[in-house]
């Protein structure tokens, strides 16, 4: 009997080591390794400079007075990026450990994650009468992003540019993007109150900037479900009603393509195409307004000879190269990049004017120059 019992006990005891691990696993699963962190840290993977950054963009960009609730340790940074981004903190040092005093707390953001039986009670009596907000209630819907970059890459690389892109207009230079071509269009057609087709938006950060100009509606063709993903996510948390995402390849005309739009956007997609001119005739149908961003092919970039693509009877100039696989490449292993002047023609052939042409150079590139233009219907030619 005693041996039995020993062989149980070490059975037991290799139960117990071969279940720890498994716990272990389990909780870094949820994105954890550390056993006393509550729902909030769970939700932010324990990262709390990112939950001072949601904190930040949940009570918004104008400075304000703000009174934070918490013990020093969960307050300190939150106090730190509020303060750094112009607001004015006033701190109460209060725990879960603590009695709630008879004159209350007053008002304010309530810093302390409850976890336990009395924490909730405690919870619930200072929220009864709606004065404090619980912190998670600000930052939760910004944990969204957080869970999303670690996942997915984006354009911005940290959680704080990628909210600062989403909220749109953002500084010219956020990440690998930016965004003074629309205020170049803006010169010719303010886009506020117009409809328009985007096409290949990645994770949104132009679509941002074209809603921030006040947009009636904007339609987001891209073909990549990684993106539409993101492009959902953002969405339903900057709550975009007037933006409508399809999940397409734009090369094919889809029920999209039925009806025109004030402002056709194509800004780094051409380029990306198996057939560019079949593309950009597309585009001459969809409106009279046409954004065009992409690399265009030089002498020396790509590397390719220069060949001649045939649409409707006639030639242009333009070069094939091999995509890379990446969120913001194309769908295929090939594309085709044509010479800068052959959309120019391609598209005053179709009785389109070269509003404006900005080139720019890039030693780094998928070519040495990058061109962006705006062609707008000639209303006075015989097509119009
Ligand atoms: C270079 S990125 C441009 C992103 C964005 N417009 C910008 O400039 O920041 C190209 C985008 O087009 C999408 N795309 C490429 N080829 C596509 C196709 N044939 N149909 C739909 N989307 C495509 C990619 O998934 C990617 O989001």
């Amino acid at each position: 009997v005693h041996a039995f019992f020993r062989v149980l006990a070490i059975a037991k005891a290799m139960i117990a080591a071969v279940g720890a691990p498994q716990r272990s696993r389990a909780l870094r699963s949820f994105g954890k390794t550390r056993m006393d962190a509550d729902f909030l840290d769970f939700a932010f993977h324990d990262d709390h400079a990112a939950i001072a950054t949601a904190l930040a963009a949940a009570v918004g960009r104008e400075p304000q007075a703000l009174r934070l609730i918490g013990s020093k340790s969960r307050t300190d940074e939150l106090c730190v990026a509020l303060t750094r981004r112009g607001h004015q903190i006033e701190r109460l040092v209060w725990s879960y450990a603590d009695p709630i005093p008879a004159s209350g707390i007053g008002a304010g953001i309530l810093c302390e994650v409850p976890k336990t039986f009395d924490d909730w009670s405690k919870c619930a009596a200072l929220t009864a009468n709606g004065s404090i907000e619980p912190i998670w209630r600000l930052v939760l819907p910004w944990s969204l992003l957080r869970e999303m970059l670690s996942i997915y890459e984006y354009n911005a690389a940290t959680l704080s540019d990628l909210i600062e892109v989403y909220r749109g207009r953002s500084k010219t230079h956020v990440g690998h993007r930016e965004n003074a071509r629309l205020q170049r269009v803006e010169e010719f057609l303010p886009l506020a109150g117009k409809t328009i087709i985007e096409f290949g938006p990645s994770d949104g950060n132009q679509t941002a900037d074209l809603l921030a100009l006040g947009a009636a509606h904007v339609l987001a063709v891209e073909g990549r479900p990684e993106n539409v993903v993101k492009l959902l996510v953002v969405k339903w948390l900057m709550g975009w009603r007037n933006l409508d995402v399809v999940l397409d390849n734009f090369q094919s005309p889809g029920s999209w393509a039925r009806r025109r739009y004030d402002f056709v956007y194509a800004q780094g997609v051409y380029y990306h195409c198996q057939n560019p001119l079949l593309f950009l005739d597309m585009l001459t149908r969809l409106g009279d307004s046409i954004f065009i961003g992409g690399w265009t092919a030089t002498d020396e970039k790509p590397r390719s000879p220069w060949i001649s693509l045939e649409h409707d009877g006639r030639g242009y100039r333009g070069k094939v190269y091999t995509e890379s696989y990446h969120f913001l490449s194309g769908l295929a292993e090939q594309s085709y990049m044509l010479d800068r002047s052959e959309i120019e023609r391609f598209l005053t052939e179709r009785g389109f004017l070269i509003k404006y042409c900005d080139v720019s150079t890039a030693e780094n590139g998928l070519s040495t120059e990058f061109t962006h233009l705006l062609a707008m219907r000639d209303s006075s030619s015989a097509g119009a």
